[in-house]
């Protein structure tokens, strides 16, 4: 699967997706992940990518031509691509601008992505990004939640990394992402490794009988009372759903 950043900070995606897990599966080839910045794409003479608000107001915005211009040298890399490997001509790509005005990111949309072969991420900065360009080029609006960030950089990297772990082959471990938080709506029951005792506190006697349906059993029921505790909202939807409404 591959990943087109674009980005006024290429380097910041660079560090960030180089090392550890997505850092392997980039070197292993199973995923690529392309910055691209915008910048590069201006017409402007001294470099600009950004200018005034038409109607007034504090700070600068984005301008259409550079990130327009950014979209159409990927989607031209991507056609080239499938033509050399002889692929079918790409659908419609899917192209997400990272905002706060926006439904927030989850389990779901990542798994939706991660079925995939390209996605582009735009990430703004100054005080956001001409809607021309937005209307013109983007399919998905998202956010990774209510509050505010300097740049869609941080944002898209969540994004990455949420859709990367799903692509076959890149966690090692198929089985990992399959007994964990969200994949049946609820938060992950918690876990002890060893010592059996640490700072007087011992680990459950239950998961040292090496009773398999005993212990199954009762991380259903530690699952079920942490998403309660935690995260009420999910409790209640997942009563819902499993026939056992809470009112
Ligand atoms: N850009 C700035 N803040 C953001 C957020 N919360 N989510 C996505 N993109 C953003």
């Amino acid at each position: 699967m591959n990943f087109h950043i674009m980005t006024l900070f290429p380097e910041l995606i660079d560090n960030a997706a180089s090392t550890s897990i997505l850092g392997r599966a980039i070197q292993s080839g199973i995923i690529s992940v392309n910055a691209v910045d915008i910048r590069t794409y201006t017409e402007n003479k001294h470099g600009r990518v950004d200018d005034y608000t038409y109607g007034g107001g504090a700070g600068m915005l984005m301008q259409a031509q550079p990130i327009y211009d950014c979209h159409q040298a990927i989607l031209a890399d991507i056609d080239a691509r499938k033509a050399k490997d002889g692929s079918p001509k790409r659908d419609r790509i899917r192209t997400v601008y990272m905002t706060p005005q926006a439904p927030v990111f989850s389990q779901d949309k990542a798994e939706e992505l991660a079925n995939e072969e390209d996605v582009i991420f735009l990430c703004g900065h100054y005080e956001g990004v001409d809607e021309r360009v937005l209307e013109e080029i983007v399919t998905d609006y998202i956010s990774i939640g209510d509050y505010v960030l300097t740049g869609g950089e941080l944002p898209a990297l969540v994004c990455v990394d949420a859709i990367a772990r799903l692509v076959p082959g890149v966690l090692g471990n198929e089985v990992s992402h399959e007994t964990e938080s969200f994949d049946d709506g609820l938060l992950e029951y918690p876990q002890y490794s060893r010592p059996e005792v640490w700072r007087g506190k011992e680990v459950p006697k239950i998961l040292l009988s090496g009773h398999h349906a005993n212990v199954e059993k009762w991380r259903h029921e530690q699952s079920l009372i942490r998403t309660k505790e935690r995260r009420p909202d999910l409790y209640e939807a997942y009563m819902m759903r499993n026939g056992q409404g809470t009112n």
